[in-house]
């Protein structure tokens, strides 16, 4: 199959829509990263979606809406703060979990009897779904286990002859994926940090739970892949190093040097403070941006990783960021990325 790259015309839009009400995949941008749409309620392109991807088929599907009213043509019932929620935060990167509408079938759910909902706020994803006229299920348009896809390029890269179309809508403005949010669970349960940040969901509905003890899902044995370790991974070895951000460096600065001492080539992910302090070593980097500014860091973060990762180093060396707003979703994507954490104490890193 050939894969036609669109532009973001209003006819190639309408013909995006087509395409996907006749059940072909069609990747788009959102804010938080590229989707791999399919028509959510035909069988047949729910299937054609795990096929496209490589995704294990207990692994469900976002399913992307226009707007809050559409909610209950996907959900049996609203949960009142899923309303709430849904009010405060959307068209935006918060997915709901609430209550599976029977009409969706059971295979973009993966068995469950909830289903993930979310409305994009991205203009050229509210446009499309406009087009196509029916609920879209939209994992993040990469391979599976893949970093996640945030321009065009990187699309075709995993899916290039696997779907029928790419919209090319640019870089994506938030770069990580949205908010995961279970509703179904007195109090929520956060299940994957992302664009809309805890403390902004605690501040509209008060207690919101981690994910520490195992979810009435993974009680029945129905964990999802992608919410498991080790994901969002590149090609080659990336090394995290965790600890005060002084002692992280001094490890880092010397694992480095052990590294090239050796022969092999080393690739640096870092803020661009500690590419600064690093300056003298003959390696290969690539700046995430200021930690001042995480909204930076979130929107270079998987391109910084695929450009570092293509270059082919032996070993990548990142390291874990402060955890406040984006910050958590940050360090939870470096965390799945990573090959091996290194947690470095004080003493280890005056070394
Ligand atoms: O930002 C995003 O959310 C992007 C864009 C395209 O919307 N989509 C995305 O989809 O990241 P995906 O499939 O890569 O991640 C969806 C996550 C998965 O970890 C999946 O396990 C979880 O949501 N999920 C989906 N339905 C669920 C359900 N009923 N219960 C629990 N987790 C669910
Ligand atoms: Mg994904």
């Amino acid at each position: 199959m050939h894969t036609k790259r669109l532009d973001t015309s209003p006819a190639a839009i309408a013909m995006a829509g087509e395409l996907l009400r006749r059940g072909e995949l069609v990747a788009f941008p959102t804010e938080t990263v590229y989707g791999l749409g399919g028509h959510a309620l035909d069988e047949r392109a729910v299937a054609a979606i795990f096929t496209a991807k490589g995704r294990p088929a207990n692994d469900p599907l976002i399913v992307h809406i226009t707007a809050a009213t559409d909610l209950p043509l996907v959900a049996a019932t609203v949960p009142p703060l899923a309303g709430r929620l849904a009010a405060a935060c959307w068209p935006g990167p918060l997915t709901l979990i609430v209550p599976r509408h029977p009409r969706v079938p059971l295979t973009v759910t993966a068995g469950r009897e909830t289903v993930a909902v979310r409305v994009p706020s991205h203009p050229i994803a509210q446009e499309l779904l406009r087009a196509a006229g029916v609920p879209v299920a939209a994992p993040s348009a990469n391979r599976f286990g893949h970093t996640s896809p945030t321009t065009a390029d990187h699309v075709l890269a995993d899916l290039d002859g696997r779907i029928a179309a790419v919209i090319d809508g640019g870089a994506t403005p938030i770069g990580i994926e949205s908010t995961v949010l279970d509703c179904t669970t007195d109090p929520p349960t956060l299940l994957r940090p992302g664009g809309i940040s805890l403390e902004t969901l605690t501040d509209l509905i008060g207690e919101v739970q981690l994910r520490s003890q195992p979810t009435a899902d993974e009680a029945h044995g129905l964990t999802a892949p992608g919410l498991l370790e080790r994901h969002y991974a590149p090609d080659h070895e990336l090394w995290l190093f965790s600890g005060k951000p002084d002692s992280v460096l001094a490890r880092l600065r010397a694992e480095t040097e052990a590294a090239l001492a050796r022969g092999l080539r080393v690739g640096l992910l870092l803020p661009e403070e500690d590419l600064a302090l690093m300056h003298d070593l003959p390696v290969e980097r690539e700046s995430l941006g200021p930690t001042s500014d995480p909204a930076i860091i979130a929107r270079r973060l998987y391109a910084a990783l695929r450009a570092l990762d293509e270059r082919q180093p032996d070993r990548m060396f990142t390291r874990d960021l402060d955890e406040a707003g984006l910050g958590r979703a940050l360090r939870d994507r470096l965390r799945r990325a990573a090959t091996r954490v290194i947690v470095v104490d004080e003493e280890t890193g005056k070394q």
